[in-house]
C-alpha cells in the first residue's frame, strides 16, 4: 500500500477539524436506569447500570480506499492483518471523508457514586469518564465484572470521585441500533464505515454535554469531567481534546504510545467474531473481530504480578475490535492550546508502550519516553507520568491495583490522579 500524498492528508485533516456539530436536541437524550444481571456481578450499592440514549449525532468518518468485501471472511481477516501490521500510521488505505449521522442509539454505562465526600467543598461534582481499550468493554475498569480487588472504578470511588464507565458504540451493550418502526429488529452498525474513532469522539462529546447538564443526568450537572482512556480509548481521548478542548478538565492517557508499535498479529489471531461459535456474536457483521489466541492475548495484556485467574476470564469476556477502528489512520498531531492536567500511565512491562522495559535503566528510559510523548502531544499541558510497577498493558487488572486500593493512589503512584484542585 503506497502512502497517499501528504497534501491530500493535510486537506483531509483540515476538513475533519472544520466539521461543525449540530447542537443535539434535548429531547433526544434520555437516561434510563436498568437492572443488572446480579449473578454475574456483585453490584456495589454505590453503582447503577445506566443507558444513555442519544439521537442524531453527526460524525465525519473516513472512506477506506479499497475496503474488504463485507461478506468475505478471508478478505476481512487479511485486511485486518494488514492494517494491524503497518508500522507507519500514515501508510493506511484511505481515500476521503465519509459523513454519517448516527441514529438513535443507546450507550450502556456503569455509574458509581463516591464512597467518601470530596474534601474540596467547591468541587464536589467531579466525574471520571472511563473509556475502555480495544477488545475490552466497560468491565475492564470494574475487575472484569467479577473481582473487587482489581476494580479501578472502586478505587476512584474510594478516593471521592463519581465514575462513569461506558461501552463504546458498537461494543459491549452499546452494540445495537435499537429497532424503529421501520426496522423492528435492532441493527448492528457497520463495522467498517460506522465504527471508527471520529464517531466515538462525537458520541463522547454529547455524553460530556449530558454529564454537565443539570437537568439531564439525574440532576447531577457535573462541574468537572476527567477523561480517562486506555489504548484505543486514549487515542480517541487525544483526538477528542483536540476537537473539543473545552469539554474536559483533565485527561488520563493510559496504555498508549503512537509509534505504530503493535503486538504481532499472531498474538491476537483476529477472526470475525461471528465465526467463533459464540451465540452472542453469531449475527454480527464479519468486520467485528475477536482474538482467538489465549496465550497470545495473555502476553499482550498481562505481565509480572497478576492473579492467574484473570487471563482466562479476560479471554472469555473479551469484546470486539472493528475493522474501522483497527484500520483508522489515527494521525497524531499535538493538541495546541490545552493547558490542563495530563497524566500519562502505563504498566512498567507494557511492551506495546515501552518495549525495552524490565530493568532500572529501562524504567527511567520508559518514563522519559512517556514524558516526551506527553510534552509533544500536549505542549502546554501539565504533564505527569505514572509507570505502574510490576504490571503489563492491562495494568488495571494487576495486583498493583489491590495495593492502590489499600494504600491510596497517591502512595502507590507518587503522582496525583487528576481531579481535585482542578
Ligand atoms: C494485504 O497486503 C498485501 C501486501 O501489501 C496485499 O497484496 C493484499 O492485497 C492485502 N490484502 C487485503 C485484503 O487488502
Ligand atoms: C450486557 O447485558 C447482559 C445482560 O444483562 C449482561 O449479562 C452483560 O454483562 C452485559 N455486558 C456488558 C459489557 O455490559
Ligand atoms: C499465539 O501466541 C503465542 C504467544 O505470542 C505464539 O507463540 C503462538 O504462535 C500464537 N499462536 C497462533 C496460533 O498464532
Amino acid at each position: 500500500m503506497a502512502p497517499r500524498s501528504i497534501c491530500y492528508i493535510a486537506a483531509l485533516l483540515l476538513s475533519i477539524s472544520a466539521t461543525t456539530t449540530a447542537t443535539p436536541l434535548e429531547n433526544d437524550f434520555v437516561l434510563t436506569e436498568v437492572a443488572l444481571d446480579t449473578n454475574a456481578f456483585p453490584v456495589p450499592t454505590n453503582c447503577k447500570a445506566w443507558i444513555l440514549r442519544m439521537g442524531g449525532v453527526p460524525a465525519q468518518n473516513i472512506e477506506f480506499w479499497s475496503p474488504p468485501k463485507a461478506d468475505d471472511a478471508v478478505e476481512i481477516t487479511e485486511y485486518g492483518r494488514n492494517c494491524t501490521s503497518v508500522h507507519d500510521p500514515i501508510d493506511t488505505d484511505w481515500s476521503g471523508p465519509h459523513e454519517i449521522v448516527v441514529p438513535k442509539i443507546d450507550i450502556s454505562a456503569f455509574f458509581c457514586e463516591p464512597l467518601k465526600p470530596n474534601p474540596d467543598p467547591n468541587a464536589r461534582r467531579i466525574v471520571q469518564l472511563l473509556v475502555h481499550g480495544a477488545t475490552h468493554n466497560k468491565w475492564a475498569w470494574h475487575g472484569l465484572s467479577r473481582y473487587q480487588q482489581y476494580n479501578w472504578a472502586y478505587i476512584l470511588a474510594k478516593e471521592g470521585y463519581y465514575t462513569l464507565a461506558i461501552d463504546l458504540f458498537g461494543h459491549g451493550n452499546s452494540s445495537f441500533i435499537p429497532g424503529t418502526k421501520y426496522t423492528a429488529k435492532p441493527q448492528f452498525p457497520d463495522p467498517i464505515t460506522d465504527i471508527q474513532q471520529p464517531v466515538h469522539v462525537e458520541i463522547i462529546h454529547n455524553l460530556v454535554h449530558m454529564l454537565r447538564s443539570k437537568t439531564r443526568v439525574k440532576g447531577f450537572g457535573f462541574d468537572k469531567v476527567v477523561y480517562v482512556g486506555h489504548g484505543l480509548g486514549a487515542q480517541i481521548g487525544i483526538h477528542f481534546q483536540r476537537k473539543y478542548p473545552e469539554d474536559c478538565d483533565a485527561i488520563v492517557v493510559t496504555g498508549y504510545h503512537d509509534t505504530g508499535l503493535r503486538p504481532a498479529f499472531e498474538k491476537w489471531n483476529f477472526t470475525p467474531s461471528a465465526l467463533t461459535g459464540q451465540d452472542e456474536y453469531k449475527d454480527r457483521p464479519l468486520g467485528y473481530l475477536k482474538g482467538t489466541n489465549s496465550s497470545g492475548r495473555e502476553s499482550i495484556m498481562f505481565a509480572h504480578n497478576y492473579d492467574p485467574r484473570l487471563p482466562q476470564l479476560d479471554f472469555e469476556l473479551q469484546d470486539t475490535l472493528t475493522i474501522g477502528e483497527a484500520c483508522w489512520p489515527g494521525i497524531m498531531t499535538p493538541v495546541p492550546n490545552w493547558k490542563k492536567k495530563v497524566l500519562w500511565v502505563a504498566g512498567e512491562y507494557d511492551d506495546q508502550v515501552c518495549p525495552y522495559s524490565g530493568n532500572k535503566k529501562a524504567y527511567q528510559y520508559c518514563k522519559k519516553r512517556l514524558e516526551d510523548r506527553c510534552k509533544r502531544l500536549f505542549p502546554h499541558g501539565e504533564c505527569s507520568v505514572w509507570l505502574v510497577q510490576n504490571s503489563g498493558h492491562a495494568w488495571m487488572l494487576h495486583r498493583e491495583v489491590t495495593k492502590a486500593q489499600q494504600k491510596g493512589i497517591k502512595t502507590v503512584a507518587k503522582v496525583d490522579w487528576p481531579g481535585f484542585n482542578l
